[in-house]
């Protein structure tokens, strides 16, 4: 197995000050071959499916906000559904959304999530931009989870997890994907992805490196 080759600085979209999502253009959709990103609030329509583009996805990895960056990211978007709602109804629409869901699904979370989040027996131990956090799996069976996981009581880091599914699984989705690494990673595999935000910039973000992405990939296979 292959672990631990996307090399050097990749940006991530967080809710601290200097994160400088406003540079980017608005964009609401790019497509790269197979892989798609587009502009979607999963707080819409609460009870609505995911919108079909990801029915192919044969596995889910997502990093919500955490309680203290939810408001500072609804903020950075001026239209959004998500500005009535609570972080409790946020948790409770992940919640939902993980359920209507059959391919495996992992989540890396805090240990709050825990008593928002569907059930499971199955977590991770992970380390998410230096805190402390779980990965919750779904829809994994039991030798699958084994095998990609062993060494329970090992941290790992979100960059760890995503390597770990992109050498099992072909095309990855993320529905509140920042500037996509769950792509990013995917791709440094040759593997697919759908990703979606709420932020415009988000998606310009991703419209402005995907020719990175794609590159590293078809020369040489050097990964970003
Ligand atoms: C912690 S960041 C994810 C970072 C990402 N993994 C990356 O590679 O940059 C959480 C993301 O959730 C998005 N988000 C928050 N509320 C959302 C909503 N209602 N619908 C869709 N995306 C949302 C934010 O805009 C933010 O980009």
């Amino acid at each position: 197995m292959s672990i631990g080759k996307s090399q050097g600085y990749y940006a991530y979209h967080s809710a601290l000050k200097n994160n400088k999502v406003e540079i980017y253009p608005d964009i609401s959709r790019v497509d790269s071959g197979r892989s798609e990103s587009f502009c979607y609030d999963i707080m819409e329509d609460m009870t609505g499916p995911l919108p079909s583009e990801y029915n192919g996805c044969d596995v889910f990895y997502i990093e919500p906000p955490w309680r203290a960056g939810f408001q500072v990211f609804n903020d950075r978007v001026k239209t959004t559904a998500a500005h009535g709602y609570s972080f409790t109804d946020f948790m409770r629409r992940i919640a939902y959304l993980i359920l209507g869901i059959d391919a495996p699904v992992i989540v890396v979370w805090g240990k709050e999530a825990k008593r928002y989040l569907p059930n499971t027996n199955q977590t991770i131990k992970a380390i998410h931009n230096g805190d402390p956090a779980l990965g919750y799996c779904y829809n994994l069976d039991k030798g699958t989870y084994e095998r990609l996981f062993p060494e329970i009581g090992r941290d790992r880091s979100s960059k760890d997890i995503i390597e770990i599914l992109a050498t099992e699984f072909t095309r990855a989705g993320d529905f509140v994907c920042g500037y996509g690494n769950t792509g990013r990673i995917f791709r440094s595999y040759g593997k697919e992805f759908v990703l979606s935000d709420m932020n415009p910039k988000c998606i310009g973000y991703i419209s402005e490196h995907i020719e990175v992405w794609d590159e590293s990939w078809n020369n040489n296979n050097t990964r970003t």
